[in-house]
């Protein structure tokens, strides 16, 4: 039971990938990863849309944000996870929870975890245009596209830019469990968000770091 939380801290957002293909076996385990996910009332409404000729990978390369551009093309596989809200039974709950969205979450969950224990990154990225990567697929507008998966084999840190390599070593910082769990009543150290909102607000909308 202890070594999960082992595997799930090993998991990594890291830049520097390997050149080495991922072999078609282990792209299967992260889909099938994805595909056990639960998802309510077993609706299953993720989608993975994975970028194998080289005008898709080319198309979805162009939909990422600039500052993903300088490290995620090395990533030998490319992969958006996406969601259909159509598919989902809103009715029981009302759209503002939002469920597929919910559901990619938990899939994107499984997919890391599953790269990190075969000893690969997975970096999820929210900076791409989502028009833009659905014109790659030939995607229907009602997908909605959540992340856009960075995946290969870790590489050698030096071979990114040199800013990207300070945060490639930088520790995994997180919330002290006092602040992230209120046990009974809400408290003031539960309200303070990790990260100032404004600072992101103040770098042009980027929420990446
Ligand atoms: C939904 C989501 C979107 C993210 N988008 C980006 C992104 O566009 N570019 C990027 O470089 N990192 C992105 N990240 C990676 C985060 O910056 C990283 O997970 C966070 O800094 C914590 O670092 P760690 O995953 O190494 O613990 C994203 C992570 C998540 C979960």
């Amino acid at each position: 039971m202890a070594e999960l939380i082992e595997a799930l801290s090993g998991r990594r957002a890291r830049r520097a990938f390997d050149a080495r293909e991922v072999p078609a076996e282990a792209q299967e385990l992260l889909w099938r990863a994805v595909s056990v996910a639960p998802s309510h009332g077993n609706v299953q409404s993720v989608r993975l849309l994975v970028a194998e000729s080289e005008p898709v990978r080319a198309g979805l390369v162009a939909a990422l944000s600039e500052g993903n551009r300088n490290w995620a093309p090395a990533a030998p596989l490319l992969v958006a996870l996406a969601s259909m809200p159509t598919h989902e039974h809103a009715e029981s709950y009302g759209e503002e929870r939002a469920l597929w969205s919910f559901h990619a979450g938990i899939a994107a969950g499984n997919l890391m975890a599953q790269a990190t224990a075969l000893g690969l990154v997975a970096h999820p990225m929210a900076g791409f245009n989502e028009e833009a990567v659905r014109r790659a697929f030939g995607a229907p507008g009602e997908l909605r596209v959540l992340v856009v998966f960075a995946i290969g084999f870790p590489g050698a840190v030096e071979s990114l830019p040199e800013d990207l390599q300070r945060r490639e070593v930088r520790e995994q910082r997180r919330l002290p469990l006092e602040r992230l769990v209120a046990t009974d009543s809400w408290g003031e150290q539960n309200a303070q968000p990790a990260r100032d909102p404004s600072r992101s607000r103040r770098e042009g909308g980027k929420l990446e770091r």
